[in-house]
């Protein structure tokens, strides 16, 4: 068994990443510690860089279109990990997932439609709506017990008042880190599917379930809710591939594949990444002990963000992530919202993070950890808040 080291520091300075190398560019100073987007600072799984390498050496890097092999890959996968199974034609291929969000809205509503949303949420689902001339119908989730719960009476209201087509559901929730459960899911689909309300399942981070949690991928809810829906899928987030741009969008109903597909004929794209195909068939085929022993390492830096956050700054309530690496953190009594709140965020802690009100109104006041670091970093960061908030409780 290969033996991963996550502690190894690795310097992603000089590698133009977006969260390391364009700080100033994005009006920021240079020196902070970055822990926002949702990338990490871990190499992916040794068998993928062996299989980019060998691709590499080849050296020419023609159109692709993935083989019998790539959809066994993706379907061991969606099989074994998941219990989900999926059909190699169900598949449309598109640029990521935030593309395959806007190319649902256009292929699914017409402009003025509404498109419903549960805020606080990954803020590209409401950019890809309004930026697309639709309206976001925000089903805001409620926060008690320390996590999100649905107010299913109100998403119904919600969804009645603004006549929605189109609901994207984050699926487990980014930032809030909860795994909707198979109940849950069914609810809201049995709401979608009474009022004819397409479901787009974004599911990029399906495999960080924490222990006693289980992912349910929405198709696998049975098949009226899998014939009303498109679950987006890949290996983007699972094994740090994002730059490779490469997804698998799964609609089992070949009517809706159709209209994606024409869709994204539409847009202009055909094939693949060719490099994001070669890393996402290998990840699937040889990366699961890499993944069990990165999710170890994970709940370790959850566990820390808690524990220490826990006892020196109780004005930061930590909503412990039931998956995903992103850890949302509610600063309210702080007492700081919008511009302010990333003003101390910047100037006073030293860091970059994603903020509250960027995930909508219902977010402000709250910020959201990467914690898929090494720890050593991780709890650099954390002691750099950890003094700003002593520093404005001191001074009162
Ligand atoms: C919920 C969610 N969806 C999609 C993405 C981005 O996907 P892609 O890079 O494939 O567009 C992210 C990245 O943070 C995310 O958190």
């Amino acid at each position: 068994m290969t033996v991963y080291d996550f502690d190894e520091p690795i310097d992603r300075h000089g590698t133009d990443s977006l969260k390391f190398d364009r700080a100033e560019s994005r009006h920021r100073s240079a020196d902070l510690l970055s822990l926002w987007v949702a990338d990490m600072d871990f190499r992916a799984p040794q068998p993928a860089i062996d299989a980019l390498v060998e691709r590499s050496r080849h050296g020419i890097f023609g159109y692709t279109e993935p083989g019998d092999a790539y959809y066994a890959a993706v379907g061991n996968w969606m099989e074994t990990r998941h219990n989900w199974h999926v059909e190699p034609e169900w598949f449309v291929h598109t640029p990521g997932i935030v593309g395959a969000l806007a190319l649902c809205v256009q292929a699914f509503t017409r402009p003025g439609d509404a498109v419903l949303v549960q805020q606080p949420v990954y803020y590209p689902f409401s950019e890809v709506i309004a930026d697309n001339g639709r309206t976001v119908a925000n089903a805001a989730l409620v926060y008690g017990n320390g996590r999100y719960e649905i107010d299913f009476e109100a998403f119904e209201r919600t969804l009645t008042e603004y006549g929605a087509k189109l609901f994207l559901l984050c699926n487990p929730h980014n930032p809030g880190g909860r795994v909707w459960t198979a109940e849950e899911l069914r609810r809201l689909g049995e709401i979608c599917n009474a009022h004819d309300v397409l479901v787009v399942s974004d599911e990029i981070h399906m495999d960080f379930a924490q222990p006693g949690f289980a992912h349910t991928a929405y198709a696998s809810l049975g098949r009226k809710f899998a014939d009303r829906c498109v679950v987006c899928t890949s290996a983007g987030k699972t094994f740090n591939l994002a730059g490779l741009q490469t997804s698998n969008i799964i609609v089992p109903n070949p009517q809706l594949r159709r209209t994606l597909r024409a869709q994204v004929s539409k847009s202009g794209y055909s094939q693949p990444n060719t490099m994001g195909v070669v890393a996402t068939q290998a990840c699937y085929e040889h990366g699961g002990e890499w993944l069990d022993q990165l999710k170890a390492y994970l709940a370790g830096n959850i566990e820390l963000v808690e524990s220490h956050l826990g006892t020196t700054a109780p004005e930061l309530k930590v909503m412990r992530p039931e998956s995903t690496y992103l850890v949302w953190v509610d600063a309210r009594e702080l007492g700081l919202y919008g511009k302010d709140l990333v003003r101390f965020i910047e100037d006073e802690a030293g860091l970059w993070l994603d903020c509250g009100d960027m995930f909508g109104k219902d977010g402000d006041g709250f910020i959201r950890i990467n914690v898929a670091t090494q720890r050593a970093y991780l709890q650099k960061a954390l002691d750099q808040l950890i003094a700003a908030v002593e520093r404005r409780r001191v001074r009162g």
